[in-house]
């Protein structure tokens, strides 16, 4: 996939990652009604589990044709960095989608990979952002750092400022994931944190609640 390739195939694997993005269309509405209709069956239930991990995988799947893969997707975007071991789950999650994508060419790895990458980033700036509406306190962005494979090494570079990155390997999909984060705040409006204390994901380049515990009213 574009994100851990360089030169010639980081271009050619972003394009194909761009142009499927440029083929979705308006996603705030679909994210508005799933979330809708999730939240209207609990009581007190926590954001991140049920809807922010979940909804934008989901809504961005339908919208590129595929069946709800966000469960297979998250245990991927959990294991696909170079310095991570995939382990028999997320190898397994990650053969199920090569399958539902049509199979092991770059195609497929451009679905997948917009897929993971819309994943935690997309989770984690559901997260901070409900989680600042109902604190009062300022919205943190959710990527702090990247990685990339540059000759053969993993190097770590700051994204302090740039929420969405800058220049050839800006994201490529800050409109949808506007869009998904905008639907789902809009169908959270009306609920209440249950906790005082916010948990926060342990990971150096992630900044988001592990979990946040809301109920209505
Ligand atoms: C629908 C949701 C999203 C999709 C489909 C998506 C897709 C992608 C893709 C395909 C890339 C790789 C680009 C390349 O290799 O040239 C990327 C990179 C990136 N994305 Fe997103 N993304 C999403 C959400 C987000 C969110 C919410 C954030 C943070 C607020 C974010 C931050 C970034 C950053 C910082 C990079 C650059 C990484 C680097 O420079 O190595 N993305 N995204």
């Amino acid at each position: 996939m574009a994100r851990f390739s360089n030169g010639p195939d980081h271009v050619r694997r972003r394009g194909l990652a761009v142009s499927l993005l440029e083929s979705v269309g308006e996603l705030r509405d679909e994210a508005f009604e799933r979330t809708q209709g999730i939240v209207a069956a609990l009581g007190d239930f926590d954001v991140m589990a049920e809807v922010a991990r979940p909804v934008p995988v989901g809504v961005l799947a339908s919208a590129l044709g595929l069946p709800d893969v966000s469960a297979d997707v998250a245990l991927v975007a959990a294991a696909y960095h170079p310095h991570v071991t995939p382990d028999a789950a997320a190898e397994a999650a990650l053969g199920r989608l090569v399958a539902e994508c049509g199979g092991a060419d770059e195609r497929a790895a451009a679905r997948i990979g917009v897929l993971v990458q819309a994943c935690d980033a997309t989770a984690g700036l559901i997260g901070n952002e409900v989680s600042a509406w109902l604190t009062g306190k300022p919205a943190g962005q959710p990527v702090l750092s990247t990685r990339r494979r540059i000759d053969g090494t993993d190097v770590s570079v700051s994204l302090a400022g740039t929420p969405f990155g800058a220049g050839p390997r800006a994201c490529p999909g800050s409109r949808q994931a506007t869009e998904l984060a905008t639907g789902v705040l809009q169908a959270l409006q009306g609920f209440r944190l249950t906790e005082t204390k916010t948990e926060w994901v342990s990971s150096p380049n992630l900044r988001m609640p592990a979990r946040l515990w809301v109920t209505r009213g």
